[in-house]
């Protein structure tokens, strides 16, 4: 049985509003919400003042490369970056070596996370290979518990392939999550198309190449009523497409990712293939549509689409080098920062809705009152600290951050009652 433990001195911020508390945590499980708690003399006593209390976050979409590309990471080293992000929970997603496509690859992910800093959840592939040419055996991974499905990294072109996976996914209750691109108009686009990449002489990728693809697939949503998530969605028009969706009532919900408001195409005037990835960074007005529509609710969540790549991969050309970027470690001080949302709607978007779409509702994103699952972290918001590469427990060094000042910063986490991160330091 684990030791008790006491958050001491912090104000609890979950779904349901902010007030100063202690919690008290016994044998995983929140046992006291109170503003003075008596904690047993045995217990961790981990020191929360000045600090926000708050479910743990929850992201929709880490790349964790195991099994394959474990040069790059392992489901131990993300999972422990995650956990020094104040993440419990992730979705590992499928575009691993072996896919995560069937019931064997999930069981390895899953055996792999078990004793991880960090609930790890599976996502497995829509079709086999990701190739995109048949249906993946959704109903052997559902059994496992997978709860979402996509190629990420590649969007499903086939639309017909696209509806009978609607159709699947209706049928076992589970949630489709689209890598939105249509390929032919993306062929050949190393970053988004528009001034810069006329003036860098890089092809591009067109704003369409994205928006179509969500338009196809609000239609497939509409037409089989299953739910579809968009992932890391960065241009306004495909944004509009979603918030109409939304308004018609249909069963749509989408993320966004930290580099997607924060970032613009000009960086890759540097041409620094840190700053390449997929889909590309935008100019300030699709970047400006992101953050509006965090703010309004047409975007549910915030996800890393933590990509770590290996040193090599990332000094290529431009052109050659893959795409991804870091994200883990630092997109809760990144949506602190560069979001005008109050500390209550940025969780929000970190951890409940999040929670909720992955299925996690009711074991991780709180509300934090007694009887709830363990799943905590501690946010001090106004720690200032600066992104060091070398420094970040990722197996990779790619965040296109280094040595950005930043503020808001993880004191603790706590995953099932054990504390996984104390002041700052993983503890596994
Ligand atoms: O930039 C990206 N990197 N976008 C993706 O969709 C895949 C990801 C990766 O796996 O590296």
């Amino acid at each position: 049985m684990a030791a008790d433990i006491v958050l001491r001195g912090g104000a609890v911020v979950d779904a349901t509003g902010g007030r100063r508390a202690d919690v008290l945590v016994h044998d995983g499980v929140v046992t006291a919400v109170d503003g003075d708690l008596e904690a047993p003399a045995s217990a961790l006593v981990l020191d929360a003042g000045g600090c926000v209390v708050a479910p743990g976050l929850v992201d929709l979409h880490a790349h964790l490369r195991q099994p394959g590309r474990e040069e790059a990471e392992t489901v131990e080293s993300g999972s422990r970056a995650a956990a020094l992000g104040g993440y419990t929970a992730l979705v590992a997603m499928p575009n691993t070596d072996p896919p995560i496509d069937s019931a064997a690859v999930v069981r390895e992910v899953l055996e792999l996370g078990a004793g991880a800093c960090c609930d790890v959840r599976v996502a497995g592939a829509i079709t086999k290979g990701r190739r995109g040419e048949e249906l993946a055996p959704m109903g052997e991974m559902a059994a496992l518990g997978v709860r979402i499905f996509t190629d990420d990294g590649n969007g499903v072109q086939d639309a017909r392939l696209m509806r009978r996976a609607f159709e699947y996914s209706s049928a076992l209750g589970v949630l489709l999550a689209q890598h939105c691109e249509d390929d032919e108009l993306a062929e050949g686009g190393h970053m988004h198309e528009g001034e810069w990449s006329s003036r860098l002489g890089i092809p591009g990728i067109p704003v369409e190449a994205e928006a179509m693809m969500v338009a196809r697939d609000v239609a497939l949503a509409e037409l089989t009523g299953a739910p579809v998530h968009f992932l890391h969605l960065s241009t306004a028009m495909a944004i509009a497409m979603v918030r109409a969706a939304k308004a018609a009532d249909l069963p749509v919900t989408a993320e966004a990712t930290p580099h997607h408001f924060t970032l613009t195409d000009e960086a890759v005037a540097s041409y620094d293939p840190l700053f390449k990835v997929n889909p590309p960074l935008r100019p300030r007005a699709d970047i400006d549509a992101v953050k509006a529509a965090l703010a309004d609710g047409t975007i549910d969540a915030i996800a890393t689409d933590h990509a770590p790549h290996p040193q090599e991969a990332k000094e290529l050309p431009f052109d050659q080098a893959p795409p991804g970027m870091l994200g883990l470690e630092t997109a809760l001080a990144l949506a602190i920062d560069e979001l005008d949302l109050p500390l209550e709607r940025v969780l929000a978007l970190l951890s409940w809705q999040p929670a909720h779409i992955a299925g996690l509702a009711g074991q991780h994103g709180g509300p934090i009152a007694e009887g709830a699952a363990a799943n905590l972290c501690v946010i001090d918001a106004d720690a200032r600290w600066v992104v060091e590469p070398e420094r970040l427990a990722s197996r990779s060094r790619n965040t296109p951050y280094a040595g950005r000042k930043l503020t808001g910063k993880v004191r603790h986490t706590v995953l099932r009652g054990e504390p996984v991160v104390v002041d700052g330091e993983a503890q596994r």
